[in-house]
C-alpha cells in the first residue's frame, strides 16, 4: 500500500493546545454516548469551509492515540472532497466506488500513516454525487464499516447547499455540528440545525471555531454539549 509523504500525521503534535481540545472532545462524546459506542459519527456544518474536514482528521487522529479503537474515517464530501489531501493519498478508489458497488471496503481502504486510522477517501469524482445518496446503498455501506471498525468518523458535506447529509444524519449514532465563529451568520447555522432536528439527527454537540479569531486556529476549538 503506498506511504503518504506529508500528512497530517506527521503534524499532530499531542502537547499543543489543539491537541488538548481534541482530548477534551473526546472525552465529552463518550460521556455524552454514557458508554453506548459513539460509531458512526457524523461530522457536519451548515454551510462551507467551517472546519468539518479539520475536525475530522484531529479527531481520528486523537481518538487513535487515546484508545485502542481502530478507526475508519470516511469522506462522504464527494462534492469537494479533501480528506485525502489532509492525509497525502490518492482520492480515487474510495466512497463513490464503494456505493455504486464496483469495489469492496477492504480493496479501498488506505493506510493514513497511523496504525490505528484508516481511510475512505471519497472515490473517483462522479458527476452528480447526490444521485448516489439514496438511502438503502449507503445504509448498506454503513453497515460493512462499522462491522470492521471500532469507530467510523464521517466527513460531510454542508447541510445548506446539497442534501447528501440529510440522508447520512439518520444512519449516524451521533452527529457533530461545526460552526465557524464570526464567518457563518446566525441564520444559517439554525437552519442547518433545523434540518438535523427534521430528520431526528441525534446532535451531541457543537464544536464552535476560530471562537477569538484572534489567536492562531489551534488555540480556538471550543465543545459545546448539549
Ligand atoms: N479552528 C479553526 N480556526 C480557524 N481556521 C480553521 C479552523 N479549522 C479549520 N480552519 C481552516 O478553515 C478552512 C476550512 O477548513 P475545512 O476544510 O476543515 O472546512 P470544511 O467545513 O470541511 O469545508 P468544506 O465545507 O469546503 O468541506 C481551512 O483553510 C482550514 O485550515
Ligand atoms: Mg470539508
Amino acid at each position: 500500500m503506498q506511504r503518504p509523504k506529508t500528512n497530517i500525521v506527521g503534524l499532530y503534535d499531542p502537547e499543543t493546545p489543539m491537541a488538548i481540545e481534541f482530548r477534551r472532545l473526546y472525552s465529552r462524546l463518550q460521556y455524552k454516548q454514557n458508554g453506548k459506542p459513539n460509531s458512526p459519527l457524523l461530522i457536519t456544518s451548515a454551510s462551507h469551509g467551517e472546519g468539518k474536514t479539520t475536525t475530522a482528521g484531529f479527531l481520528a487522529l486523537t481518538i487513535a492515540r487515546q484508545s485502542d479503537k481502530r478507526v475508519l474515517l470516511v469522506d462522504f464530501d464527494l462534492h469537494r472532497p479533501r480528506i485525502h489531501t489532509l492525509f497525502g493519498i490518492p482520492l480515487r478508489d474510495g466512497a463513490s466506488e464503494l456505493i455504486q458497488g464496483v469495489a469492496t471496503l477492504e480493496s479501498v481502504v488506505k493506510d493514513s500513516g497511523n496504525p490505528n486510522v484508516s481511510v475512505l477517501t471519497a472515490g473517483t469524482m462522479v458527476r452528480s454525487p447526490a444521485s448516489l445518496f439514496e438511502p438503502e446503498s449507503i445504509k448498506r455501506v454503513i453497515g460493512q464499516m462499522s462491522a470492521a471498525y471500532d469507530l467510523v468518523i464521517i466527513d460531510s458535506p454542508p447541510l445548506l447547499p446539497v442534501s447528501d447529509t440529510m440522508v447520512l444524519a439518520p444512519l449516524a449514532e451521533a452527529v457533530l455540528f461545526i460552526v465557524m465563529a464570526g464567518k457563518t451568520p446566525r441564520d444559517v447555522v439554525s437552519r442547518g440545525r433545523g434540518l438535523l432536528e427534521d430528520v431526528n439527527a441525534n446532535l451531541v454537540g457543537v464544536v464552535l471555531n476560530n471562537s477569538r479569531g484572534v489567536l492562531p486556529y489551534y488555540y480556538n476549538y471550543k465543545y459545546y454539549g448539549y
